[in-house]
């Protein structure tokens, strides 16, 4: 039987949200049903509502989620219900062009639920990033789901399904972060800090954490930054340099996604430096270079999609991680609250008050007894 439960979505462009009842059908062949748990509220969510991802509202918003498989469609093989999973947009379909090349982190033809969730007079939802996780119950694709440990507590775990993980992602995989490297981050929120935390698991020498709020870059300190700097009181470019001796970090992650941070990044790296952008910047925003400067400075200059992860793989090796202590993502969480205090949470981020709210779901403690 289908179901009707509630979830919030963004009915049209800058409009605040709403928590509204929606119907979830049964999974079809290939999709499952989850209990959701905790769901983190990300910018990513904020660029929906205000229409910079798309049009195609309404959208059913929230994907940083983890929950409990309440059942399961046909064909479904790996999955079972009572399986604790991680919530990811990336199931990868094994036989795109970049699946065949052996890349399938860049999968251009990954996985989502083929039903559609609807409002109750019959309108169809765009859940965000294929997910839609602001709901007591979503309805994904069976390969969007990721087994862990159920040791970890859903609120720390869901994290790990985006913003963290495009953040450590961005520093590990992207920029290919390696011991002894000296690496810098620009913008200090969930996902530059993740790649702080990346950096530091990766064995990287200096991080230098930059941002314009000094709260951030207190946190990024407890994160594993060297050095910080507040990039409204001195020039980002020349502290980056000042600090390395006068060259520039070996790796330069943008995770703010706006023409001047990118530039920062890209004129502050050493020579042959990688730069990695993480944030995503919106339709209207262009820069302008030299090109003798792309050719002379060399190097890489690269994008990170969900920091070229594979869930299957990443996932479960970070929740292990987490588990032994030596990834906090408890540290990300800066405030649990309810789904009706989700709009709050969108005025915190963007006063910059928190590196992630975290909504829990109370109807969930039912599913995980
Ligand atoms: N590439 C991906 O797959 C992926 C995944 C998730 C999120 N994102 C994107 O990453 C970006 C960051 O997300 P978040 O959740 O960490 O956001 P956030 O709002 O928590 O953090 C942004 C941080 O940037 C800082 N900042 C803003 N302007 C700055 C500037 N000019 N110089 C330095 N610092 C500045 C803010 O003070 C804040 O600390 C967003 O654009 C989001 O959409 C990308
Ligand atoms: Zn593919
Ligand atoms: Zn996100």
């Amino acid at each position: 039987m289908p179901q009707q439960v509630k979830g919030v979505i963004a009915r049209s462009k800058g409009a605040p949200t709403e928590l509204v009842v929606i119907n979830v059908p049964d999974p079809g062949p290939g999709e499952a049903v989850v209990t959701i748990q905790a769901c983190g509220v990300c910018h990513t969510d904020l660029h929906y509502r205000e229409g910079g991802i798309g049009e195609d509202f309404p959208y059913l918003l929230g994907h940083e989620a983890a929950g409990i498989v309440e059942s399961v469609g046909e064909g479904v093989r790996d999955l079972q219900p009572g399986d604790y999973v991680i919530l990811n947009w990336r199931a990868v379909c094994g036989s795109c062009r970049a699946c065949k090349r052996g890349r399938p982190w860049y999968c251009f033809s990954t996985f989502n639920a083929t039903q559609k969730m609807t409002l109750e007079d019959g309108t169809e939802l765009s859940p965000a990033l294929g997910i839609g996780a602001f709901i007591d119950k979503t309805l994904v694709a069976a390969g969007q789901c990721t087994k862990v440990d159920p040791a970890a507590r859903p609120a720390a775990a869901g994290l790990l399904g985006c913003g963290v993980m495009a953040g450590i992602g961005a520093a590990i995989n992207t920029g290919n972060v390696s011991r002894g490297d000296s690496v810098a981050v620009i913008g200090c929120g969930g996902v530059g800090s993740a790649a702080i935390a990346g950096s530091l698991l990766a064995g990287a020498a200096k991080i230098i954490a930059i941002d314009i709020d000094d709260n951030k870059l207190q946190t990024a300190t407890q994160l594993g930054a060297t050095h910080v700097i507040n990039s409204t009181n001195v020039d980002p470019v020349e502290a980056m340099q000042q600090l390395t001796g006068g060259f520039g970090p070996d790796v330069v992650i943008d995770a703010v996604g706006r023409p001047e941070t990118w530039k920062q990044a890209f004129y502050g790296r050493d020579l042959a430096g990688t730069l990695v952008l993480v944030g995503v910047p919106t339709p209207e925003m262009t820069v302008e270079l030299p090109l003798l400067d792309v050719f002379g400075r060399g190097g890489s200059l690269k994008s990170s999609w969900y920091g070229d992860c594979l869930p299957e793989r990443d996932f479960p090796m970070l929740i292990n991680l987490y588990l032994q202590g030596r990834l906090p993502l408890d540290a990300f969480v800066t405030e649990e609250i309810s789904v009706a205090q989700l709009e709050a949470a969108f005025d915190k981020m963007h006063r910059g008050q928190v590196l992630r709210s975290v909504v829990i779901f109370a109807d969930a403690a039912g599913a995980a007894a």
